[in-house]
């Protein structure tokens, strides 16, 4: 039963939260602070403490998958409102957000206000009920809520002025730029080299270009858009993501180089943006992989501590080098990078990735210094340079410019 208190108390703490994302950068016009403001998150979010309903950096979970992993949830606040700000959602428009969970959607309705209109497609029954409920119960009976799989769109109620991706997408299906209007825009959570990206892409011709981009994590995209990583494991725990399916790895030789004594080189290059040079990294080495190394992997000192998180990893025959960080003083942010490398070409690969750390640092030691594009057209033959990843419907291209 709510009482008076609660209704109270879920104020205060919706206004803290606003004040919270605005402090971040997150909020960073009227607009979207006060859809913020508006929207009572704590009714989109029940079983959950009105705390963490209100928590900038908490995505309640709402479903998991067979195999324990989240395949529905509440996003956070602070990713909700760099994505709103990146997609610039104006007072008319029609806008398609594809994963429903009520709560975006009654934010986009607030934004769009009555001269616009919402739809929110999700592809599990479950979840569009619950919204459906969630939003009535909120009074945002005027979004559509639609069960479907959105790798088609919702041709019935396009073209869209926005479309909004909630879950990470492995590539952008032809419907999506088919169903978008001429100046529309897109915001999408891509799957790029073993992590993910919020792009806010524009049209360009056929295809799209970036306008702005960030780092994010998101629940995966189910049903006929779905794909299945490419991982290698060295180790237990201790495993290669990658988006290449033509790198060769071999997997015994790196295990083996796992247990020989790690080099460590320092590069005195800043450690203050792990997210844009990773970017860099990533996209400038047709060899680098994301590593990855769970806690106990950690704890028996296989794999240092950088690879919880994943980390970009140069990848040779019989060697590997991986991003590394430690305090330095003489820093703007207190750390410096440098790499940590195994194997008989240790040297070799550890040289190569300073090189890279050096050349971010000269010329892209900037938020959002890289370009990219989705071209509609399937990389022929299959992309292998740095920049390129050749999707299932497209490529994607990255460049430093
Ligand atoms: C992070 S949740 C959405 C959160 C929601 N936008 C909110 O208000 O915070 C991601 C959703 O994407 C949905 N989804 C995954 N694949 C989909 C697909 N192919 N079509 C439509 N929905 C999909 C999942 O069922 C899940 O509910």
């Amino acid at each position: 039963m709510t009482t008076d208190n609660d209704v109270e108390e879920a104020a205060a703490l919706r206004a803290a939260m606003v004040c919270e994302l605005r402090d971040q950068g997150a909020c960073q016009s009227e607009r979207v602070a006060a859809a913020f403001a508006a929207v009572p998150r704590h009714l989109f979010t029940p079983g959950e403490s009105l705390k963490v309903a209100y928590a900038v950096d908490i995505a309640p979970i709402v479903k998991r998958g067979d195999n324990g992993l989240t395949i529905s949830s509440v996003s956070a606040p602070h990713l909700q409102a760099t994505m709103l700000e990146a997609a610039d959602i104006k007072p008319g428009m029609r806008v398609c957000e594809v994963g429903s969970g009520g709560y975006n959607a009654a934010l986009l309705a607030e934004l769009v206000g009555d001269g616009g209109h919402v739809t929110t497609v999700d592809i599990d029954p479950e979840i569009v009920e619950r919204a459906r409920t969630f939003l009535n119960e909120a009074g945002y009976d005027r979004v559509d809520v639609m069960r479907a799989d959105a790798e088609e769109g919702v041709p019935d109620a396009a073209p869209f002025d926005r479309i909004i991706v909630t879950a990470g997408s492995w590539d952008i299906p032809p419907a999506w730029i088919d169903q978008l209007a001429d100046d529309g825009r897109i915001v999408v959570p891509l799957r790029l080299k073993g992590t993910t990206r919020w792009i806010a892409f524009d049209r360009d011709g056929s295809g799209l270009v970036s306008r702005s981009y960030g780092l994010c994590v998101f629940v995966p995209f189910q049903g006929a858009g779905s794909h299945t990583e490419r991982t290698v494991t060295i180790e237990d725990g201790v495993v290669l993501r990658l988006d290449d399916e033509n790198l060769k790895v071999n997997g015994d030789a790196l295990r083996r180089a796992s247990h020989l004594p790690r080099i460590e080189r320092w590069s005195g290059v800043v450690f203050d943006m792990p997210d844009e040079q990773a970017l860099f990294l990533l996209t400038n080495a047709s060899d680098m992989a994301l590593l990855y190394a769970d806690q106990e992997a950690v704890d028996r000192e296989l794999i240092a501590r950088p690879a919880l998180k994943g980390v970009p990893a140069l990848i040779g025959s019989d060697s590997f080098a991986y991003r590394a960080a430690r305090p330095n003083d003489d820093m703007s942010s207190g750390y410096e990078s440098g790499v940590y490398a195994h194997g008989p070409s240790a040297e070799n690969l550890a040289a190569r990735y300073t090189d890279l750390l050096h050349r971010w640092a000269d010329k892209y030691h900037r938020r959002g210094a890289a370009s990219i594009r989705y071209l509609p057209e399937p990389a022929d033959p299959p992309a292998l340079s740095s920049g390129v990843i050749a999707k299932r419907h497209g490529t994607v291209v990255i460049t430093w410019p």
